[in-house]
């Protein structure tokens, strides 16, 4: 599966937003940050290259991301860990960043509680959701398939889960019970080119 996901869905889906992501860490000039929900590394990746003083912690949930983002992006220290229950003491990081992640957190509340106890004080979280699933064409191509091959019972996950943390306030307010302040929170659209429509398909 991670290979798969590095190969059909990283260069179309992720990198342009890992790039974002990457520049707006590095120009907080953090020195030790931590990585949740890590996957293959393409953030990672481009986190070592744009903050290369910065001490980089990678992490993830799932064993084989952990497996192969580590062999991707050799630069950073990997561990397997759940964003709910992290293996760090307080304070240990001055940056947390997260690139599409928070959406498949069961419980997002004590995610943010979590990695607010492993910030520094005056420490940043920066992350990224994806907007409703009428903003990302190609999955809306794609949910429109899997309700024409299943009517009765079309599968809901890309509308309520990838989609399905969409609404600014809603965030908004989960932070604040975590105790953050939100300091910036901006709408952004960016294209990704796929090899070919198969290879789109494939992933
Ligand atoms: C859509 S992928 C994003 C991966 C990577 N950040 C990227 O941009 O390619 C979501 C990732 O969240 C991870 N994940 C899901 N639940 C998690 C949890 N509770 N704690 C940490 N990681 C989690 C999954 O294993 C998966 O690698």
């Amino acid at each position: 599966m991670p290979a798969a996901y590095e190969q059909y869905l990283v260069p179309v889906v992720f990198r342009p937003f890992a790039e974002d992501l990457a520049t707006r860490a590095a120009a907080l000039r953090p020195r030790l940050i931590l990585e949740l929900a890590a996957g293959t590394g393409v953030l990672t990746t481009g986190l070592l290259e744009a903050a290369p003083s910065a001490e980089v912690t990678a992490t993830d949930l799932n064993e084989a991301m952990v497996a192969f983002g580590s062999a991707q992006a050799p630069g950073a220290v990997w561990r397997q860990a759940d964003a709910q229950q992290l293996p760090f003491p307080d304070g240990g990081f001055d940056l947390v960043v997260c690139q599409f992640g928070v959406m498949f957190f069961p419980a997002r509340i004590e995610a943010f509680t979590e990695i607010h106890r492993v910030l520094a004080p005056g420490g940043r979280f920066l992350f990224n959701t994806w907007g409703p699933l009428g903003t990302h064409a190609f999955e809306v191509a794609l949910q429109a398939g899997l309700e024409r091959a299943f009517p009765a019972d079309p599968p809901r996950f890309f509308p309520t889960v990838p989609h399905g943390y969409a609404d600014p306030a809603v965030v908004a307010a989960d932070l604040a019970a975590a105790g953050f302040a939100v300091e910036d929170e901006q709408e952004l659209t960016l294209q990704g080119r796929a090899a070919s429509t198969a290879d789109l398909a494939t992933g």
